[in-house]
C-alpha cells in the first residue's frame, strides 16, 4: 500500500542483503520511521516492543529473525535455539509459532552451510504468501460489501465497523480485515469505515485511521464504547474484524473489545466477519478459552502518548498515582457470534465443518 505516494510492504529485505527493514509502528501516526533489524535480537525485540505487531506480520518478522540467527550459526542446535527464542516473545498470535515451524521444517534437511541463504528464501517466500492471501481475503470480502452496497440508494455509503489494527500494517500489505475495504473502495463502492480507537495502544487511533487516511478511505474515528450505540440507530452495516488465533472449532481470539462488539452485533442484527489467513487457525484447539491471553503492561492503561502542539511526542499519566491497572490484551468471541470466517480460499460458517470444507486436507487432523 502507500504512504505519500510511495508503496510500501511493511517488512524487507534491503538490496545490501544484510538487513531486514521495517516500519516502526511504536512511532506511527506522528513519524515515519524505517529501523533495519541485524539480528536475531533485533527482531525479536521489534516484536517484544510492538515495533512490528499484527499476527501475520510478527510471523514474517519471526522468519526473518532465524535467517538472520543462521547467518552467525546454523546448527541445529542454533535453529532450535533461534525457533525457542522467538516463539516466546509473545504468546496469543499463532501465526508467530506457524510461521517458526514453518522455517524449521524447511531449514532442517538442508545442510547448515546452505542454511543462511534458504533461510532468507524461505521468509521472503512466507511474505510473498502473506501478501497473496490478504490479496484473496480481500477478493471474497468484496463480494458481501457489494452486496450489502447492492442494497442501499445510489451513493449512499456501506457502513463497516473496524476494530484495532487488522491492516496492511498488521500484515505484509493489504491486510486481512482491510483487504476488503480497500478492494470495494478500489472498486468503486461508496464506504465509510468506523474506526475503534482500540483502547490501550491506539491501533485503531494510530494505525488503522493512518492506513484509511493514506488510501483516501472515508473514515471516522469512535471510542470503543461507541460501536454498540451506532449499531442500535442503523448505522453500522456490518464488523470487519482480524484475528490472532482461530480455533478449530470457529472461536475468535482478537484484540481485546472484540467480543463486545460481537455481542453488540448480534443483538441488532449487524453481521459480524472475521477474516484471515490459513496461517491463523489453530488447528490443534477445540475451545477458544484455551488460547493464551498475553497479559501487558499496566502503563500501556495508565499512560497515555500524544502529540502536542509543538509537535512534541509526549507520555502523560490519566490516573491517580499508584492506581493498579489490568491489561489483558486479547478476548475470545465464541463462534457462536461470528456470521463468516473470511479466508483467502472463500468464505464459510465459524464452525468445524465450515473450516474443513475450505481445508479438506485438514479433516482427518480436526
Ligand atoms: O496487539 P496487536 O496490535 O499485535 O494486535 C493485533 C490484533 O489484534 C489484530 O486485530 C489481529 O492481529 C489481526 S491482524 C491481521
Amino acid at each position: 500500500m502507500k504512504i505519500g505516494g510511495t508503496a510500501y510492504r511493511t517488512i524487507w529485505l534491503e538490496p545490501d542483503g544484510g538487513r531486514v527493514a521495517i516500519i516502526d509502528q511504536t512511532k506511527l501516526p506522528h513519524r515515519f520511521e524505517i529501523v533495519h533489524l541485524a539480528s536475531m535480537e533485533e527482531a525479536a525485540r521489534a516484536i517484544l516492543t510492538m515495533q512490528v505487531r499484527g499476527a501475520p506480520l510478527i510471523g514474517v518478522t519471526a522468519a526473518y529473525g532465524v535467517a538472520l540467527a543462521m547467518r552467525v550459526d546454523a546448527s541445529d542446535d542454533a535453529l532450535g535455539a533461534a525457533v525457542a527464542f522467538l516463539a516466546k516473545q509473545r504468546p496469543t498470535a499463532v501465526n508467530l509459532r506457524w510461521a517458526l515451524e514453518e522455517m524449521r521444517r524447511h531449514l532442517h534437511p538442508i545442510a547448515p552451510k546452505d542454511r543462511a541463504a534458504a533461510a532468507f528464501d524461505h521468509a521472503a517466500r512466507l511474505a510473498d504468501d502473506d501478501v497473496a492471501m490478504c490479496k484473496a481475503i480481500g477478493v471474497h470480502g468484496l463480494e458481501i460489501i457489494r452486496e450489502i452496497a447492492g442494497r442501499k440508494a445510489p451513493g449512499e455509503p456501506v457502513n463497516v465497523l473496524t476494530h484495532c489494527n487488522a491492516g496492511w500494517l498488521a500484515c505484509v500489505d493489504w491486510g486481512t480485515a482491510t483487504s476488503p475495504i480497500y478492494h470495494a473502495h478500489d472498486a468503486g463502492i461508496a464506504l465509510h469505515v468506523w474506526v475503534d480507537e482500540t483502547r490501550p495502544r491506539n491501533q485503531g487511533a494510530a494505525l488503522t485511521a493512518f492506513e484509511l487516511g493514506s488510501h483516501g478511505v472515508p473514515h471516522t474515528l469512535i471510542v470503543d464504547n461507541a460501536g454498540g450505540h451506532l449499531m442500535q440507530r442503523g448505522e453500522v452495516d456490518l464488523v470487519i474484524v482480524g484475528t490472532d488465533r482461530v480455533t478449530a472449532t470457529g472461536d475468535v481470539a482478537n484484540k481485546i473489545g472484540t467480543y463486545l462488539k460481537a455481542l453488540a452485533a448480534k443483538d441488532t442484527g449487524v453481521p459480524f466477519y472475521v477474516t484471515l489467513p490459513q496461517s491463523t487457525i489453530d488447528w490443534t484447539l477445540e475451545d477458544g478459552f484455551s488460547i493464551p491471553i498475553e497479559e501487558r503492561s499496566q502503563d500501556e492503561v495508565l499512560k497515555l502518548s500524544g502529540r502536542t502542539a509543538d509537535g512534541a511526542v509526549h507520555l502523560f499519566d490519566i490516573a491517580p498515582e499508584g492506581c493498579r491497572a489490568a491489561n489483558p490484551a486479547f478476548d475470545v468471541t465464541p463462534a457462536r457470534l461470528v456470521t463468516g470466517l473470511i479466508t483467502e480460499r472463500g468464505i464459510c460458517a465459524a464452525t468445524r465443518e465450515g473450516l474443513v470444507g475450505l481445508y479438506p486436507e485438514r479433516g482427518a487432523a480436526a
